[in-house]
């Protein structure tokens, strides 16, 4: 799996900055049902030329559409809104709806993947009680658990949660959806010349987590993939980890309390 993707929430209209991130050296995009642009990435990825199986993309299933024969069909119609054949990874966008749906739901992502529909299964916004629903009903461990990462949302039993069971970690609004206004990013930004959106991404790779920052815009596309020619110090992690706010440091939705 690629170590970081372009995240195309509130992006309808993203076929332009897929082509631009696929030209700039991600491999990575991450989308959903839910963000009404799965046809946008298929066309992004069909327009930059690289070949189909050198690119991981993710789309997700939104609650309204849980259960098993609705989870089927959905699948399939992300498939062919996609146009490009099989996701990459295909994840329960959140545990909302309760234990029943959420493991008829599953069920269906892992007869997907029987089917070749998708390539790898997993889950987003799950603590361990979620994911400890899968293991007791005798299904497959997810493969990834994406939620809200970043130094105010450090959501630490999960992370602990996901490393003890080798399950790979998506940050999900790494750049905490653009509210990057302090005192500590600045300092690092000026330390590395580098800027905050940067010290973030960073951040998160030095975690060993997968960031998926969002942009629109070309030339912050292009930056944020250009992290690769600096480290942060223990300091400098020491520091970024030190603004934890656990669960309650998220800026989006965040349900993974949900009963
Ligand atoms: N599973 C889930 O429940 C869930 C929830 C939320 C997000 N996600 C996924 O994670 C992705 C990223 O999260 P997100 O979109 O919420 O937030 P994010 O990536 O933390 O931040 C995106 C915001 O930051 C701005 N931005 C991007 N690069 C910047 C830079 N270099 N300097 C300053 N501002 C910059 C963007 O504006 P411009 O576009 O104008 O550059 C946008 O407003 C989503 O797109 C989605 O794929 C998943």
């Amino acid at each position: 799996m690629p170590v970081i993707g372009l995240g195309v929430y509130l992006n309808d209209e993203c076929a332009t900055a897929c082509q631009v991130a696929l030209e700039e050296g991600y491999r990575m995009i991450d989308s959903a049902r839910y963000y009404m642009n799965e046809a946008q990435v298929g066309v992004g990825v069909q327009r930059s030329g690289i070949p189909r199986e050198q690119i991981f993309i993710t789309s997700k299933i939104y609650h309204v559409d849980f259960g098993f024969a609705r989870g089927r069909e959905c699948i399939q119609e992300s498939v062919d809104q996609l146009g490009l054949g099989y996701y990459d990874l295909y994840l329960i966008h959140s545990p909302v709806t309760g234990k029943t749906k959420r493991i008829e739901t599953y069920k269906a992502l892992v007869e997907a993947k029987k089917d070749g529909l998708v390539k790898k299964i997993g889950v987003s916004n799950y603590s361990g009680k979620h994911i400890d629903e899968i293991i007791d009903a005798g299904l497959e461990l997810p493969d990834v658990n994406q939620i809200e990462l970043h130094p105010f949302c450090q959501q630490r039993p999960i992370v602990e949660y996901c490393r003890a069971k080798s399950i790979a970690i998506q940050a999900f609004s790494p750049l905490v959806t653009g509210q990057m206004d302090h005192e500590v990013f600045r300092q690092l930004a000026k330390k590395h010349n580098k800027d905050e959106a940067q010290i973030l991404i960073r951040w998160s790779l030095q975690k060993g987590y997968i960031p998926l920052p969002k942009s629109s815009r070309s030339e912050r596309i292009r930056s944020n993939a250009q992290v690769f020619d600096f480290e942060l110090d223990n300091d400098d992690m020491d520091a970024l980890d030190a603004l934890d706010q656990g669960g309650k440091g998220a800026v989006t939705w965040n349900p993974v309390e949900e009963p």
